[in-house]
């Protein structure tokens, strides 16, 4: 999933030192990274659904989903698709990556949480979006829960697990184009259980289809994860950010983010993508009214007023009282 440039990131204590121990290809441009620590035999344990920053040695920053089983402590499993359209992260992973190398990555985080207790699962994947749902059927059969997924995308040969989730049919669905399989959200929706939850991950068209579909599921039984921005981030500029701890007051101009404006001025903030999908840039907002871009906090977390995305957010108050 998704990226930024690396100056900022977190505090030492936000990162882990670790090693990559093996690559191995999963599917047609599609590869396995397994990252062990190199202190400790054990990393922080994570929940199904969980990413880590990868921060990479070209000062880029890219989040991806774990994918082994969270009983698995020991190592931390990536996929990782080369994008070769994409922003470059992909493709210095699978360029330059070497078994036995230091990585250095963040603290897992979770924006995509599996409810555990939920009577079904309903999970709906496109291309590399399987990630973090594999994570979550490896959880669902290992707590024997009732679940169902839909996972499409160009050609058998380019998906990720298709071996082990051919196992688990017929709670597997797969909806191949090369194969005339034509994957139909609204029917899937329609036809599933009143009280599933409802889970996607793919492409922005594919989201937005499930948004349409999902309209009339109480938001609690919904959940989405972009790997790319949906919204225009804020520009607009012209308001004051008050920076109460260090106490520090930035002026954002307009053509930039609070982000851009406190890196300009080489304030030391942890972000990674920089499109409002990983959560890295989250602070609490004191006081003003945030103007939220993002596709991290909920319906409920934003009613709040008490944090905002400072990639992308910008302020509807003309000052805006952060927690930095
Ligand atoms: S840096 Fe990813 S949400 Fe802001």
């Amino acid at each position: 999933m998704k990226t930024g440039e690396a100056p900022g990131i977190g505090g030492s204590n936000s990162l882990l030192e670790a090693k990559l121990h093996s690559i191995t290809q999963e599917a047609e441009g599609i590869f396995i990274f397994e990252i062990r620590p190199t202190r400790g035999q054990y990393f922080p344990e994570v929940e199904a659904g969980a990413h880590i920053d990868l921060h990479l040695a070209n000062g880029l920053s890219r989040s991806y989903s774990i994918v082994n089983s969270q009983d698995d402590r020991d190592r931390y499993l990536i996929a990782v698709k080369n994008e070769v359209p994409g922003r470059g992260g992909s493709r210095f992973i699978h360029s330059e990556f070497r078994v036995g190398q230091n990585l250095t990555i963040g603290r897992p985080r979770n924006n995509f949480r599996l409810r555990e207790a939920s009577s079904h699962s309903v999970l709906i994947a496109g291309g590399i979006g399987i990630t973090p749902l594999y994570s979550m059927i490896q959880r669902l059969e290992r707590l024997n829960r009732s679940w169902e997924l839909h996972y499409a995308a160009a050609h058998r040969e380019r998906a990720a697990f298709v071996e082990q989730l051919e196992i688990l049919r017929p709670k597997t669905h797969f909806y191949f184009r090369s194969d005339h399989g034509a994957l139909d959200l609204r029917q899937i929706v329609k036809e599933s259980r009143l009280d599933a939850d409802f889970y996607c991950c793919g492409p922005t068209r594919m989201l937005l289809d499930f948004e349409t579909a999902t309209a009339s599921i109480p938001p609690d039984r919904v959940h989405a994860e972009y790997f790319t921005a949906r919204d225009q981030p804020a520009l607009e500029g012209g308001f004051e950010v008050v920076l109460q701890r260090s106490d520090q007051r930035v002026t954002i101009q307009a053509g930039e983010t609070i982000l851009d404006a406190l890196i300009r001025l080489e304030i030391d903030v942890p972000y990674s993508c920089m499109e409002g999908v990983c959560g890295s840039c989250q602070v609490g907002v004191i006081e003003g009214t945030p103007d939220h871009r993002d596709l991290i906090l909920s319906k409920e977390e934003r009613e709040m007023n008490d944090r905002m995305l400072i990639c992308c957010s910008g302020s509807k108050s003309a000052k805006l009282v952060l927690d930095l």
